[in-house]
């Protein structure tokens, strides 16, 4: 075993499909928003209030460094713009394995128009706004995300299916 680092947009199910992922590996999982949330003593939106974004993306590198250097087999959720800030997409598949959890923008507006309001970078959005704004952002991201090792679309995913193909990888 090694490592698993899943990277995707918010919304796109990675700390879902990480907990059933690890549960039947049995390994430990990580949630890395709860992770730096625990370490900093902060919810993410009171970091991003308070401090700002800026802040946040060097407490999630150390969050992400802190838990590599233990090197410890787990399946650890990323935040979604883990992999675009400070060389964390390299640090993650020199340590590990990396799969893209890919959604269409269409299909994150969806899910996120409900789930808006604890992801400060989606906050005070309409509807339209957000489908456009996850449009946009999502296609600056996807350079980056394409650098994981495995991509699998996130719509419809069977755990199962990904699960045995992780079982597979080793
Ligand atoms: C962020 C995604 C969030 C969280 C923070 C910033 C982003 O995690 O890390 O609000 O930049 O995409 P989820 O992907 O778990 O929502």
């Amino acid at each position: 075993m090694a490592t698993i680092f899943l990277i995707g947009y918010m919304g796109s199910g990675k700390s879902t499909a990480g907990k059933k992922l690890a549960a039947k590996l049995q390994v430990d999982f990580v949630d890395l928003d709860k992770f730096i949330e625990t370490e900093s003593g902060q919810p993410i939106t009171a970091i991003f209030a308070e401090k700002g974004e800026n802040e946040f993306r060097a407490l999630e590198n150390n969050a992400l460094k802190k838990l590599v250097n233990e090197s410890h087999d787990r399946v650890i959720a990323c935040g979604g713009g883990t992999p675009c800030y400070y060389g964390n997409m390299e640090l993650m598949n020199n340590h590990g394995i990396t799969i893209y959890l890919k959604m269409s923008a269409d299909a994150l507006a969806s899910r996120l128009v409900n789930a808006k309001d604890k992801r400060p970078l989606l906050e005070n959005k309409t509807e339209e706004e957000l489908r456009n704004f996850i449009t946009e952002h999502l296609e600056k991201r996807e350079d980056i995300y394409h650098q994981a090792q495995y991509i699998i679309k996130g719509k419809n995913l069977d755990v199962d299916e990904m699960v045995e193909f992780v079982a597979s990888l080793k």
